[in-house]
């Protein structure tokens, strides 16, 4: 490789460093579709999580339907078996949401996440959906992290 394609490689991957994209996976949106997913602070991937520390979340999706309300559900998925993980505000129309949420709009979600002192440091999939007024999933976008200690 010569060293300006090196460059440039490095680069582009600090600039995603700096950004704070997180590689997420769709776990069913049907409601909507996500573009983006920002976790803060989050310097490497999976994002470690330190216990006692909270961490902003902030999901860009497109709504594909027309929805007054809208609720978060947290899992965390360890082992496979879905936990439920407690998030201070679950409306996600205080959550960064101009509620009522209309079609083909896009809209930031941001919430925060509380890791516990209390919470095992291990590797675990955090699994976030925001569902709508027929509880179907505006998003679920699920995300690997690590709690540290
Ligand atoms: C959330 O992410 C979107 C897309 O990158 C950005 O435009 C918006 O400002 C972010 N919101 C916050 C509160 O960080």
């Amino acid at each position: 490789m010569d060293y300006r394609v090196l460059g440039l490689v490095l680069l582009s991957l600090l600039a995603y460093t700096n950004a704070e994209q997180v590689k997420f996976v769709d776990c069913g949106s049907v409601e909507g579709k996500v573009t983006e997913v920002d976790i803060q602070p989050c310097s490497q991937q999976p994002c470690q999580l330190h216990k006692g520390q909270s961490y902003s979340v902030n999901v860009t999706f497109t709504s594909g339907v027309e929805s007054k309300t809208s609720a978060a559900v947290v899992h965390g998925v360890v082992a496979g078996i879905p936990v439920p993980f407690p998030i201070p505000q679950s409306d996600g129309c205080k959550s960064g949401i101009q509620c009522p949420i209309e079609p083909q709009k896009t809209y930031s979600y941001v919430n925060q996440l509380p890791v516990k002192n209390e919470y095992p440091a291990i590797k675990l999939v955090v699994e976030w959906e925001l569902r709508d007024d027929s509880s179907k999933d505006l998003f679920c976008i699920k995300f690997p992290v690590q709690i540290v200690n």
